[in-house]
């Protein structure tokens, strides 16, 4: 759990991860695969008090840290860069998202005919500046680590040419395409620094978010997800083209 103590890692020898949104879906599961990869996991999550599975995971294994963080708060991505300070990251995961909107409830405020202001400010601030910003307040511990890898968690839906003929949810499109360029942006300046910035997308993956959406075909359990996403970091290098990649290896259009 979080405290006011120092922080130190478990298993200095080992390489670790920071996955923000980490205490339910995808992000759960990408906790459970680096730790069970040996990793040092710190696991990032906006009400730790509520992260009731991820507390009992990180009971059962001191690698797995629990630390408090709103990706929409600035102060709050400070005090944790404060707290973590000399920490090496060999992974900042920017896992944590919202939709923001539920299909089910015939909620129109990110629909034409219904455009919602305040909606799209806390979708683009979660999406796309959290994701941003938070790299740019831990940078320096990506510097300091071994592997020095940024992920951004995008999706098909953030693709001009996948969607085409799709109009879903038009903040979380915007938000995924915005991503993109942001962190193609990031890729550009950090290079020099040594730091790998990629896009990886997770698939279709049976959690709240997709369950919100509407979607009821197949989908992949967050595991699956996990696992093939951690495969995919762990064969990322700074020759990366940092172009969108699919779970499955496949290069997403833009
Ligand atoms: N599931 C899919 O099929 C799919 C497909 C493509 C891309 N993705 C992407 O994969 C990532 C994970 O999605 P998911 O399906 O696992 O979604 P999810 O089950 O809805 O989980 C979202 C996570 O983000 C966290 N989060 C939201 N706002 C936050 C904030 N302001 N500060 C900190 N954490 C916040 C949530 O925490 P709370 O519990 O506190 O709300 C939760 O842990 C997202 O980037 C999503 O866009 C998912």
């Amino acid at each position: 759990m979080s405290s006011s103590l120092p922080f130190r890692l478990a298993d200095p020898a080992s390489p670790t991860v920071l996955v923000t949104g980490a205490n339910r879906g995808i992000g759960l599961a990408l906790v459970r695969e680096f730790a069970g990869h040996g990793w040092n996991v710190i696991a990032a999550v906006r009400r730790p008090a509520e992260a009731g599975e991820l507390i009992a995971l990180a009971t059962g294994d001191p690698r797995v840290r629990v630390e408090s963080l709103d990706v929409t708060s600035v102060a709050s991505m400070r005090e944790l860069a404060a707290r973590l300070q000399g920490v090496p990251l060999d992974v900042l995961f920017n896992n944590a998202a919202i939709l923001g909107d539920r299909h089910d409830t015939g909620n129109t405020k990110q629909k034409f005919g219904g455009l919602d202001e305040a909606l799209f400010d806390q979708v683009m601030k979660t999406n796309v500046y959290g994701p941003l910003k938070l790299a740019e307040c831990l940078v320096p511990n990506v510097a300091a680590s071994t592997r020095k890898k940024i992920i951004g968690m995008t999706s098909g839906l953030g693709s001009l040419a996948l969607m085409e003929r799709m109009s879903l949810f038009y903040y979380y499109q915007m938000s995924k395409a915005a991503l993109n360029m942001g962190m193609r942006a990031l890729r550009h300046d950090l290079r020099p620094r040594g730091i790998t910035v990629a896009l990886l997308a997770p698939g279709m993956v049976g959690t709240d978010l997709l369950a919100e959406s509407g979607y009821r075909g197949e989908a992949l359990a967050p595991a699956q997800s996990a696992a093939a996403l951690y495969r995919l970091v762990e064969g990322l290098t700074i020759g990366d083209p940092g172009v969108p990649v699919n779970v499955d290896g496949q290069l997403i259009p833009w």
